[in-house]
């Protein structure tokens, strides 16, 4: 099991109220899995992330990461853990505007204990003849594609997605989908997919519903959708 997490909780005090941005919350997450979160706005999917990620806190509860605590650590030993551990994709693709498309990338590897090779990620995200571009004039989809291809070079054991087809037409979304497919198959990545689309949950090994701070339902999937198979509800 990769993470567990028990009866946790994040509170937000505001004078006299208090607002459970998540409510004892119990999860199991398996190792190689593709996760997604759905919920409508305000249910708690970005404080899960945070969480999981160690850039938040829990308030009550503990959060496992390979059968060690994570809610505890200092800032540096999170930092830590974030850095050896985790990559990250977001509905914004947040490249340098003054890097390549390969500079861009090789950020990723800085950040790493073991990356992996360089040319062999271009290669798998379908950048080779972008890679001495900038980013300004790619399409949003090639955009998110070097995001990805930034976090993937890490070699990261989870990746988090928060709406990492938000901001693109079904087509160029269900292409990155795809690829993040290709690339939980391939290099067995825990992948971790926050979104409002439920159309991806059919892509997904485990299906997490949320509302109002809570886990409404786990749904596991028997059978899972290509990507390219997905239909925008
Ligand atoms: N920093 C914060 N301070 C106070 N309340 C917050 C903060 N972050 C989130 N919340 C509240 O926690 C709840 C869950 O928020 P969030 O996890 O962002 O939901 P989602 O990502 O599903 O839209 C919401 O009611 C939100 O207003
Ligand atoms: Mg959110």
């Amino acid at each position: 099991m990769l993470y567990k997490l028990e009866k946790v909780s994040k509170i937000y005090k505001n004078f006299d109220t208090e607002n459970h941005a998540l409510n004892k919350i119990d999860l199991e997450i398996n190792e190689g899995e593709i996760v997604v979160i759905l919920g409508p706005s305000g249910s708690g999917k970005s404080t899960m992330l945070n969480i999981l990620s160690g850039i938040d806190n829990p308030t009550k509860g503990k959060v496992y990461f390979n059968n060690e605590r994570i809610d505890k650590l200092k800032e540096k030993e999170l930092t830590n853990y974030r850095k050896d551990n985790l990559g990250f994709i977001f509905q914004s693709y947040n490249l340098v505007p003054n890097l390549t498309i390969k500079e861009n990338i090789e950020l990723g590897r800085e950040l790493s204990k073991n990356p992996l090779d360089l040319k062999e990620i271009v290669k798998e995200v379908g950048l080779i003849s972008h890679m001495n571009k900038y980013p300004y004039g790619l399409s949003g989809g090639q955009m998110q594609r070097v995001a990805i291809a930034r976090a993937l070079v890490k070699n990261p054991k989870v990746l988090f997605c928060d709406e990492p087809t938000g901001a693109l037409d079904e087509k160029t979304g269900k292409n990155v989908l795809k690829l993040l497919q290709d690339i939980n198959k391939k290099y067995n990545t825990t992948m971790i997919i926050v979104t409002h689309n439920p159309s991806i949950a059919n892509m997904a090994n485990t299906v997490i519903k949320m509302n109002s701070g809570e886990i409404k339902e786990i749904i596991k999937n028997k059978t899972i959708m290509d990507a390219e198979d997905l239909r925008w509800a």
